[in-house]
């Protein structure tokens, strides 16, 4: 359902101030005002979802000095082959470079100290429903199955997981609170056609070369019959930035693509990811900038963003114009 103002989704937490998917930074998204914090899961190897962005541990655990000689031939310390139990033995910091250790946005919360854990979907969903509680407010979820044609090659089953979560937690029936999101199609589809999951879907949409864990032509469903198929068992994309903001003209105003409106017209909510202050796109000088150009211009649905109290400070301001 198209909202007046587009929805804030507070991308992996207000991850701009504090360490990706840890609970105080969905905490603080919370206590920031987002309409929806992000929840990328994966598995462990005891088959309990997780919320973690990789497949790996690595750039955002001390796993490789807790658990030394438990990587793959391939280097890698992979989350499934942990179990609960050795996961929660982990401490969570802000994500790195695997190889040299830097930060990858050094402006942010520092990589030291190890203060935080890998939290269980379970346990998010449970801080997030106790905040709205406590808070008076209504705060929405929006899942990502991570890879999930790679956990069936490993012989778990994301969907699942997830939904078993969201019934035993009362959030299976609230189609107005969850959205679920995928970079495959068939994911969606199985979960819309096969589960039954009476939740919106959105499907996110990459680049081809980024090699996602799915067959499906990004390219493709960009074009108008792409989103026509798009449109037959979801409820709205998640496109790379890129894929919406083109750049600058010569006389400096904003190339747009055409996705916005494209996908708006076959009933599609857009939601762009991820829009960030200290990565801003080229020819663009400040986020505010930046939001004009995909909230006024574009005319996008919502967006995720590692800094939600920004873009609602923003939408504050527009709104009382
Ligand atoms: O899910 C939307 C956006 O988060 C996709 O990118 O890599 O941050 O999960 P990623
Ligand atoms: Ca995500």
């Amino acid at each position: 359902m198209r909202t007046s103002s587009p929805i804030v989704i507070a991308h992996r937490g207000a991850c701009g101030y504090l360490p990706e998917h840890t609970l105080a930074a969905k905490a603080l998204a919370h206590g920031m005002g987002a309409n929806f914090i992000e929840q990328d899961v994966v598995l462990s190897k005891d088959g309990v979802a997780i919320v973690l962005h990789d497949i790996h541990l690595d750039s955002t655990t001390d796993v490789a000095q807790r658990f030394p000689g438990r990587a793959r031939a391939d280097g890698r310390f992979y989350a499934i082959d942990f179990d609960l139990q050795e996961i929660r033995q982990l401490r969570v910091h802000e994500r790195t470079h695997r190889k040299t250790g830097e930060a990858v946005f050094p402006e942010r919360f520092p990589v030291q100290p190890n203060l935080f854990q890998v939290p269980t979907l379970a346990e998010e969903v449970d801080l997030i429903a106790g905040l709205d509680r406590s808070r008076g407010c209504v705060t929405g979820l929006y899942i990502e199955l991570k890879s999930p044609n790679w956990h069936r090659s490993e012989g778990q089953d994301l969907s699942t997981a997830i939904l078993g979560v969201l019934e035993k937690t009362g959030y299976w029936n609230r189609p107005d609170q969850v959205f679920l999101q995928c970079f495959d199609d068939q994911t969606l589809r199985h979960l819309r056609e096969q589960l039954k999951a009476p939740l919106p879907m959105i499907q996110l949409i990459g680049e081809n070369s980024w090699g996602e864990d799915s067959a499906v032509d990004y390219d493709y469903l960009r074009t108008p019959a792409g989103l026509s198929y798009v449109a037959s068992y979801a409820q709205g994309i998640g496109p790379f930035l890129p894929h919406i903001y083109l750049g600058k003209t010569a006389s400096g105003s904003a190339r747009l693509s055409n996705l916005v409106p494209l996908a708006q017209a076959r009933g599609l909510l857009v939601h762009p990811y991820t829009l960030r202050r200290d990565e801003l796109p080229a020819g663009i000088t400040s986020f505010t900038e930046l939001l004009d150009i995909v909230i006024g211009q574009a005319g996008i649905d919502g967006l995720f963003t590692d800094f939600p109290d920004m873009v609602i400070d923003y939408l504050r301001r527009r709104n009382s114009l």
